[in-house]
């Protein structure tokens, strides 16, 4: 591969992506992988099967077409190695699964995803795993004061679910392998193209791929990239547990990637600009985006993260389930539906009632809002349309 774009750190990290994963010259020249599916791959002699002496050995364990899709996340991670599971949700199970046993304390941000949440209150709790939940408004010193000789991992999500909460990613991960604790963090809002979490210290990254990776709202899978240190009990676990995904899956992500620098630079410029203009509006109590400059973690952003990709959230002025429910409905354009990161906009109202310390904001509903592709007007009028809806409400109660 000594002539590969991805062999040179000279080029810039989206040149690395289009070309990384896959090389033509073994391949006949087909600039994309080919799809292998299969269970059974077969050995040349008996003695071969008992060494298992070959590159691929059992459809489960890995094929030419999952690790082209691993090798090109690798390559934007920094990672040393990825696997692939079959949902977001399994890209949390499965490394926790992997590092935590009965009698371990796992640490745990507060704004965290709600279903992973819900994976530490249950199964893990099962498991004799407790999870406690960390204010990221507290900082590295409040991670520190809930550390514990038993806490095992530290998870962490930035920007956090639904109301964005940043973090100083270094400084938490600082903290947790003070005391031994391996760090794991979800960054899907961010992909590896805006922020790389092993760069930071973080030991283990998470992806729902179902987002910008694959970009067009028909997949689901995740991914967990770990450091050299990390990969060989992830891969133990994978394999224990008997996850992988199928290779034409696998290949819509991979396919998916190719696009994802385009489309995040038109999510960010969609989405700044709508959550610009809806400050201004009277409906709106606080929009909750990172790259605002008055968005209370803007600084921490700025500092770390390379930009922002199309999802943030508004709070209504008021006007309870009512007025977030007028102006849901009154939008044409944005869906209602679960997820983001496809082609197209979406809206839902986010409910926040089990976090422990960052609490919902107060003022009216939080609406989340993933900016998809169509043109920006478009999605303006609409939301308009919206507001003026959740408006009538709010006038009414005045
Ligand atoms: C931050 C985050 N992580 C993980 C997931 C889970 O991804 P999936 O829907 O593929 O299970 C989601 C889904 O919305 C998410 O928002």
């Amino acid at each position: 591969m000594s002539n590969s774009p991805t062999s040179t750190p000279d080029y810039d990290s989206t040149t690395r992506l289009l070309h990384a994963g896959h090389e033509p010259r073994e391949f006949h020249g087909f600039v994309n992988p080919a799809v292998f599916r299969g269970s059974t791959i077969l050995f040349p002699s008996a003695a071969a099967m008992r060494s298992r002496d070959q590159r691929y050995t059992y459809g489960l364990r890995g094929t030419p077409t999952l690790e082209s899709l691993e090798r090109a996340i690798d390559e934007m991670e920094g990672s040393a190695g990825t696997i692939l599971v079959p949902s977001g949700l399994a890209a949390v199970s499965v490394p926790l699964l992997a590092f935590l046993r009965s009698g371990d304390h796992c640490l745990v941000i507060d704004s965290i995803y709600g279903p992973t949440r819900h994976f530490c209150d249950s199964m893990l709790k099962r498991l004799g795993v407790e999870t406690e939940y960390v204010d990221p408004r507290s900082g590295p010193e409040g991670l520190r004061a809930q550390m514990r000789d038993n806490t095992r991992v530290v998870f962490l999500e930035a920007p956090g679910s639904n109301t964005f909460e940043m973090i100083d990613v270094a400084a938490f991960c600082a903290v947790a392998h003070e005391r031994g604790a391996v760090t794991m963090m979800d960054n899907t809002w961010a992909t590896p193209l805006f922020f790389r979490p092993l760069d930071h210290g973080v030991d283990l990254s998470i992806h729902a791929l179902t987002k910008y990776p694959g970009g067009h709202s028909d997949i689901l899978m995740g991914s967990v990239s770990a450091t050299a240190d990390y990969i060989r009990p992830l891969r133990e676990a994978q394999m224990e547990l008997g996850i992988n995904v199928s290779p034409d899956d696998a290949y819509l992500v991979y396919r998916g990637l190719k696009t994802m620098p385009v489309r995040l630079k038109a999510h960010q410029s969609a989405a700044l600009h709508l959550a610009q203009w809806l400050e201004t509006r009277p409906e709106i109590a606080r929009v909750l985006h990172p790259a605002l400059p008055s968005f209370e973690g803007h600084e921490l952003w700025k500092r770390q993260f390379g930009g922002a990709s199309g999802l943030f959230s508004v709070v209504l002025a008021g006007g309870g389930t009512r007025a977030a429910d007028a102006f849901l409905d009154a939008l044409r354009i944005f869906g209602l539906g679960y997820s983001w990161g496809g082609f197209e906009s979406l809206a839902l109202e986010s409910h926040l009632n089990d976090r422990r310390h960052a609490h919902a904001p107060t003022e009216g509903s939080v609406i989340r809002l993933q900016i998809g592709l169509e043109d920006p007007e478009d999605l303006r009028r609409d939301l308009e349309a919206g507001l003026e809806a959740a408006g009538s409400i709010l006038a009414g109660q005045r």
